[in-house]
């Protein structure tokens, strides 16, 4: 496995396996890997000859009083880890060879960057498309994985990918997690021991709901106001629990067949996220 910092490098690599034909396929990270994103390199393996994985902690996406300087950073492990499922290449690079004049230029996606993750976190979400636009170009993948546990995520990159015509098949990975239902993240790291156990109720939120959903009997925003009454009841600050149309992330109603729940909310200081699809037969 070859690891690389440098964007010319990594570039003439790309050009090597392009003309012998080979296939690329693209895993955007920030590093502290986790079985979520060895799901990401599995899947990625399956459908090219060459997988490029990234780890950059990209300091656009986070908000002043985030956790960019706290998010965790362990390169060594990630590296490991990489070699040991067979990655191709490592791309490393620092903020100055991502960022290294002050640009002018930004992805910025309308309407499915507003709510939800885009309303708490203000600029997030042109944080997170401008630098894997910039990824998307480097790398120019054919094809480019990213979890489902980040659905806002997705969608924002399926649009801004559609809307630019950029060149690559975005596949969408289900969530890995853990025994109890914790969707795996890196954030996961924060919690104590108690707050642990607690985060379990997230996920079992979204089941509840999901339940409810088929159930057709209660209004989406009754299920909505209970949950998030829940969540309050078991230690989490809540930031939001919506019940969503799939392609837009606006609020779904009854005749909505492709729903997606999405929640976020806090233990402490850590804030969590995860979400669950739901598919109605009318
Ligand atoms: O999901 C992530 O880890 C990040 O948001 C991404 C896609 C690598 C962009 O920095």
């Amino acid at each position: 496995m070859k690891c690389t910092i440098d964007i010319k490098a990594l570039r003439e690599l790309l050009k090597q396996w392009r003309r012998a034909g080979e296939s690329v396929a693209f895993v955007p990270t920030m590093g502290n890997l986790h079985a979520g994103h060895l799901q990401l390199v599995n899947k990625a393996k399956g459908q090219a000859d060459r997988v490029v994985v990234s780890i950059f902690v990209n300091p656009t996406q986070f908000g002043a009083g985030e956790d960019f300087s706290l998010y965790p950073r362990t390169e060594h492990a990630d590296q490991e880890k990489l070699q040991g499922v067979g990655v191709d290449v490592v791309f490393m690079p620092s903020v100055e060879e991502m960022y290294p004049v002050n640009e002018l230029t930004k992805v910025s996606v309308s309407q499915v960057s507003e709510n939800h993750c885009g309303a708490a976190r203000p600029g997030h979400f042109d944080g997170v498309a401008t630098v894997v636009c910039k990824l998307l170009n480097i790398v120019q993948p054919d094809k480019a994985f990213f979890g489902e546990k980040d659905f806002q995520q997705l969608t924002v990159i399926n649009a801004m990918v559609a809307d630019l015509n950029l060149p690559v098949d975005i596949v969408s990975v289900p969530t890995v997690r853990e025994s109890d239902g914790l969707a795996m993240s890196s954030r996961n790291a924060y919690l104590t021991t108690e707050q642990r156990e607690q985060a379990a109720q997230l996920y079992l939120s979204l089941c509840v709901a999901a339940a409810l959903i088929q159930n057709k009997k209660l209004a989406y925003s009754d299920i909505e106001k209970q949950q998030i009454e829940f969540l309050a009841e078991q230690g989490f600050e809540p930031d939001y629990f919506s019940i969503c149309k799939r392609k837009d992330l606006l609020a779904a109603n009854k005749e909505d067949t492709e729903i997606v729940i999405l929640v976020a909310a806090r233990i402490g200081k850590t804030r969590l996220i995860d979400n669950i699809q739901v598919d109605i037969e009318n």
